[in-house]
């Protein structure tokens, strides 16, 4: 088959190289999925560059946890009525070498989880890690029915998918944050009932605004050190943040108790080590939500396979809005 992969971690350019690989064969428990598309991840990136300190886990590594395409072997144990099935990836390199940029996978069966009527295969590509991160975030501490719920970087890859799954779980209202006009409307689009361009709004008057004075319930945090202010400001007293990433403030100062005067609690989300029922969870429910649909999908820019490092590059360079894609099929 043909894939990229890496021998050495490294800037992209230096080490992912693309050609032909032995096409592997699924084991006990698993399914093959001959791949249309992989999704490519921050998460991919950094673990390329050895972000957080990282170690180049395997020899050789083919990158990528996301993906979609079809089902065509099964191995012992799994059903054969598989074969044929449409389905999205997780976690298909996360412990494991080889990922989705590669024409097949071979995955454990309950990794390759079923894409309803009506999504397509791009669009499964881009579900894997941020929708699965994005539910945790929602619902992790319970529903969020009748909440108010804001969610930073709503035409993020996971901060959209916040904002859908917090209106399919019935929040009262969804406030999103984006930086341009585009973004609002993607983040509008996903059914923000308010959004705010936090590079020209005071996002905290327009919260509280938004919400007659009340505050959020919720915070689904992108930018979790450098939005400190904003969030004690708005979180309503037994709020909770959940937050993802904090990439520009890695080490922020927490600003204690103003927090504990809220009975605030902090949820951290790494979405690998999610516990084995909240991803059952997870799958359950964004199977519902995808067919019950309409779901917006943020595909970003599709580059082919020999131009992967290519495909990092420009998700390195913060330019993607949506996720960027690498078509395998043809
Ligand atoms: N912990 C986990 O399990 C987990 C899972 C998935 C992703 N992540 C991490 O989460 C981060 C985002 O991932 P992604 O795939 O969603 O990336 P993405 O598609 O690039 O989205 C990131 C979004 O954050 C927005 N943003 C940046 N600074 C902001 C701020 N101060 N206020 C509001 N929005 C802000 C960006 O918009 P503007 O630049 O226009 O503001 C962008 O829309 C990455 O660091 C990734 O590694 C962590």
């Amino acid at each position: 088959m043909r894939a990229a992969w890496y021998e050495e971690q490294g800037p992209a350019r230096d080490v992912i190289r693309s050609g032909e690989m032995p096409t592997p064969e699924p084991g006990p428990g698993e399914v093959r999925v001959k791949l249309s598309h992989s999704g490519v991840n921050p998460s991919d990136t950094k673990r390329r560059t050895g972000f957080g300190g990282q170690p180049h886990a395997f020899p050789q590594i083919v990158p990528h946890s996301d993906g979609a395409g079809v089902i065509d072997q099964v191995g012992t144990g799994v059903d054969g009525a598989r074969v044929g099935e449409r389905v999205w990836i997780y976690c298909g390199q996360w412990q494991r070498a080889l990922g989705t940029a590669a024409e097949y996978i071979a995955i454990r069966a309950d990794y390759a989880i079923a894409l309803p009527d009506g999504v397509d295969l791009v669009s499964g590509a881009c579900l894997g890690i941020p929708a699965v991160t994005a539910h945790y975030a929602v619902f992790a501490d319970g529903p969020v029915t009748g909440q108010n719920v804001l969610v930073t970087g709503g035409a993020g890859a996971v901060g959209n998918y916040a904002i859908q799954l917090a209106k399919w779980g019935g929040a009262a209202k969804v406030i999103a944050t984006v930086s341009s006009p585009e973004k609002a409307a993607l983040a509008a689009k996903a059914g923000a009932d308010h959004v705010i361009n936090y590079r020209e709004a005071d996002v905290v008057a327009e919260v509280m605004a938004a919400t007659d004075g009340d505050g959020v319930d919720r915070i689904v945090e992108v930018a979790f050190g450098v939005n400190l202010s904003t969030t004690v400001a708005v979180l309503k007293d037994n709020g909770v943040v959940a937050t993802y990433a904090s990439d520009n403030a890695p080490t922020p100062e927490l600003p204690f108790y103003p927090m504990m005067m809220k009975n605030a609690q902090l949820r951290w989300v790494f979405m690998y080590k999610i516990p084995d029922a909240a991803v059952i969870q997870a799958f359950d429910d964004i199977s519902t939500w995808l067919a019950a649909g309409p779901s917006e999908h943020l595909v970003g820019r599709i580059f082919p396979l020999d131009e992967t490092a290519a495909a990092h590059e420009f998700l390195e360079s913060g330019q993607s809005t949506g996720t960027v894609i690498i078509a395998l099929a043809g």
